[in-house]
């Protein structure tokens, strides 16, 4: 796991964003594991802006994204609809290449990932209590895809995108712990205060079941992508 502290979110987007260019221009038929939040913003915008400049396509290109609501009051709310909106309209990815965890079916997502080759790259943001995906903690290190209840703590952070606290979703559809370890290559990225503990439970470099993205110290090729504002917080 390797710590990469940045001055600003623009400039993880900007390091991110190369690398997965990079790696789309060597194979254009690369596997990229998503994800949606905040975090991720900026390396979408530096991929759109990549596409559109004639720099890259996405023509080949296979995503599976790593969670999905349960019953979202309106389809705005899915996540489907938020990877349209930020990356999958603005790049020439063909929708039937890109794939979400469905509640009908979890159990049959990792076997699609590995029918498809395996993700290469996997981008991932952190929750306030360390989630991964929605692995919220006390869920198994080797968990494959599953429906899990969401904790408040996740809801009220998430209820920005609703109308209310109370329309918040209670249920998701997420990639397991273990499902993520298998990616070949993981970027996590924390560009706000609120992560800070999630953060310091990382830099202490050992697993711990309260902290899920614990799991991460051992992955083999793990870079953690910080703001310095994050990261001087964390170290203290
Ligand atoms: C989203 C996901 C979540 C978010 C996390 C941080 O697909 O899997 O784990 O990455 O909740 O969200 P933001 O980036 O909005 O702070």
């Amino acid at each position: 796991m390797k710590f990469i502290v940045c001055e600003t979110p623009k400039e993880i987007g900007e390091k991110i964003g190369q690398e997965i260019i990079a790696l789309v221009q060597k194979n254009p038929k690369a596997i990229l594991g998503l994800a949606t939040g905040s975090s991720p913003l900026p390396v979408y915008d530096v991929l759109a802006n990549a596409y559109q400049a004639g720099k890259v396509s996405f023509r080949e290109t296979k995503s599976f994204n790593l969670d999905e609501y349960i019953n979202p009051p309106f389809e705005e709310a899915t996540y489907r609809y938020f990877m349209k909106e930020n990356l999958f309209s603005r790049v020439d990815i063909r929708l039937e290449n890109t794939h979400f965890p469905s509640e009908r079916n979890p159990e049959e997502y990792d076997g699609e990932i590995a029918a498809a080759g395996g993700v290469d790259f996997q981008v991932l943001g952190i929750g306030r209590d360390g989630h991964i995906g929605f692995n919220e903690p006390n869920t198994p290190f080797d968990s494959r895809t599953h429906i899990t209840p969401l904790t408040e703590s996740t809801r009220e952070a998430n209820a920005r995108f609703f109308h209310s606290l109370e329309e918040t979703p209670h249920e998701a559809v997420t990639m397991g712990l273990g499902t993520i370890m298998k990616s070949r290559h993981i970027v996590l990225i924390a560009s706000d205060l609120s992560k800070v503990d999630a953060i310091r439970s990382l830099l202490k470099g050992q697993k711990d079941l309260l902290w899920p993205a614990t799991v991460l110290v051992d992955h083999p090729s793990c870079e953690i992508f910080v703001t310095k504002d994050v990261y001087e917080a964390a170290k203290q």
